[in-house]
């Protein structure tokens, strides 16, 4: 087995999920901001270190995804934030993309940038103890779009990155994210995913990326947040199986999806049931980000100093999540 690959599996397996904590200084202050606390770095931390520091940790996180600002910090016991993750067992993930821009020529899609300096900022981020990084290409959703144009720059970037991930000693997630937002069908959503996530693959395999050392971090295959579809857990769960089944080769050892604006309840239901009837041999898990930290930020908004409630509410979710990657979950088991 490989490094790399070793790595892959002490995240994602025995239901264990990654916490994506990464949302970039301007997406966290959104964030705060709804919940009427003020995006300061000392609040900013208060809340990553609160949920970081919770007991479902050790037993449902195999990683955690951060942000630049947050690998550079340390706790309020002194202990650096990376340090905190590993007390637990899980591994510290980075981003490293530098966002989604314009993309010349077609003016309605992004292209995410970071690719210059990407091999030394990856030095770094190793020696602060990331083991794992991320980068997420977001494409647009229409009859028209995602256009050839966004998917082949967006998957040439993605295997850039992936290339060079890997050279670094750690494993690259591979977000690769078709929005939600739109009235489009979940049929249309399944096409349009499935082109994506071929691309991203013909890239990779043209970069020489080992496959068994990544992550593939998609979206489920949803109707759009617009459509008047009404699209059943069940029926998202098939079409997600179907889509990643003909698009991933199998050397891939897992997926973890991104909850992309489903409710807390709809990410954690989808997830259970793609486990359920998942006959593939992909390990199917979550790296969510909303999902698992809503509840949790809008109790800790409440008092910020109450860290004992924000816990116990993100304990709740983590388990849940860790039971819906096991094919384990069940309605009841949310209110006892
Ligand atoms: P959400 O689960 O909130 O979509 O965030 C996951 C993520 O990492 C997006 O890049």
């Amino acid at each position: 087995m490989s490094e790399l690959n070793k790595i892959v599996l002490k995240i994602i397996s025995n239901g264990k999920g990654i916490l994506a904590a990464d949302e970039s200084n301007a997406t966290m202050t959104k964030r705060l901001e709804s919940v009427n606390v003020p995006s300061t770095p000392e609040n900013r931390l208060l809340f990553r270190e609160s949920i970081l520091s919770s007991e479902s940790m050790k037993e449902c996180i195999g990683g955690v995804i951060l942000y630049d600002e947050t690998i550079n910090q340390k706790t309020s016991f002194g202990k650096s934030i990376p340090d905190l993750i590993s007390s637990s067992g899980a591994l510290t993930g980075i981003k490293v993309d530098t966002g989604a821009k314009e993309l010349a020529n077609s003016s309605e899609e992004k292209i995410t940038e970071g690719l210059d300096g990407l091999r030394e900022r990856l030095k770094k981020y190793y020696k602060l103890g990331a083991r794992f990084a991320k980068w997420r290409g977001v494409y647009s959703i229409s009859e028209e779009y995602p256009s050839k144009l966004a998917i082949y720059s967006n998957a040439h970037a993605l295997a850039r990155y992936s290339a060079l991930v890997q050279e670094s000693r750690m494993v690259p997630i591979v977000e690769p994210e078709v929005l939600m937002d739109g009235d489009h069908s979940a049929d249309t959503c399944y096409k349009k995913t499935s082109e994506v996530i071929k691309k991203c693959f013909d890239e990779l395999i043209l970069h020489k990326v080992d496959l068994s050392g990544i992550i593939l971090k998609p979206n489920m295959i949803l109707a759009g947040n617009r459509s008047k579809d009404k699209v059943s857990s069940k029926e998202v769960s098939q079409k997600t199986l179907q889509c990643l089944k003909n698009s991933v080769p199998n050397e891939v050892p897992g997926v973890s999806f991104l909850s992309g604006g489903q409710s807390e309840i709809e990410a954690t239901e989808n997830l259970n049931l793609i486990n359920k009837n998942n006959k593939t041999k992909f390990i199917m898990t979550y790296s969510y980000g909303r999902a698992l930290q809503q509840s949790a930020l809008k109790i800790w908004s409440k008092n910020t100093k109450d860290i004992e409630a924000t816990q116990n509410i993100f304990n709740h979710r983590v388990k849940m999540c860790t039971l819906a990657a096991q094919g384990k979950w069940s309605y009841e088991l949310e209110n006892q």
